[in-house]
């Protein structure tokens, strides 16, 4: 007899579950030299974590929790020649919501559209496609995102945030145990 009891709704949703751990389709897009890839394997974490350790969003992230967070992102890998000079990485649930975060280029290689083609591969990767909400938060490059359809909160009352800007600077930030 079939089983639609408990067990096998359980049993159903482990099924999905493997499945949905499996890594997204590594995609990559070339350009003049240059490569975008979502494969983690040729980010350079060193590049990663020293960029962002000085950056004003995440001042102080200490590179194990750099590791982690790229660990459970879909990440955009920007190279030339092999070497990393750019980033991006989105948190996602691969349905309803996209969230873009820690987007750089290395200031020697600016102003020559590569951060703008670096979030055009993300906004066209398959796997991130008919999103409810992307969200993310700029100090200064509005622009730059108003580009692809981003706007301000149309209802900003609707959100809330639980914020700790000093966390990595605390005991609290430096909890990066395998999980
Ligand atoms: C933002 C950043 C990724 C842009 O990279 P880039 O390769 O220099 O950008 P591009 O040459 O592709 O140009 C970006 C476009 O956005 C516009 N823009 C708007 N605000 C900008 C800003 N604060 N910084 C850079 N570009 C900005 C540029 O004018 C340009 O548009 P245009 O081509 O229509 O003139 C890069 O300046 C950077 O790493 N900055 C420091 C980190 C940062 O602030 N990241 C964003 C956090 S949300």
């Amino acid at each position: 007899m079939e089983n639609h009891g408990r067990t096998g709704v359980i049993q159903e949703h482990g099924a999905a579950r493997s499945q949905m751990k499996k890594s997204p389709a590594l995609k990559e897009w070339r350009r003049d030299g240059y490569l975008v890839t979502c494969d983690p394997a040729k980010a350079d974490l060193n590049v990663v974590a020293a960029f962002l350790g000085g950056s004003y969003w995440a001042k102080g992230i200490p590179p194990a929790l750099v590791r982690r967070s790229v660990e459970h992102s879909l990440n955009f890998i920007l190279l030339k020649a092999q070497a990393q000079i750019g980033f991006a990485r989105v948190i996602t649930d691969f349905a309803t919501i996209g969230y873009l975060g820690d987007v750089f280029v290395l200031p020697e290689h600016r102003g020559q559209g590569l951060g703008k083609w670096l979030v055009e591969c993300v906004m066209q990767h398959p796997e991130l496609q008919g999103f409810r909400r992307w969200i993310l938060a700029t100090l200064d490059a509005h622009e730059l995102y108003e580009q692809f359809g981003f706007t301000p909160l149309s209802r900003p009352e609707v959100f809330m945030e639980k914020f700790d800007p000093n966390v990595y600077a605390s005991p609290r930030g430096h909890q990066a145990s395998p999980i």
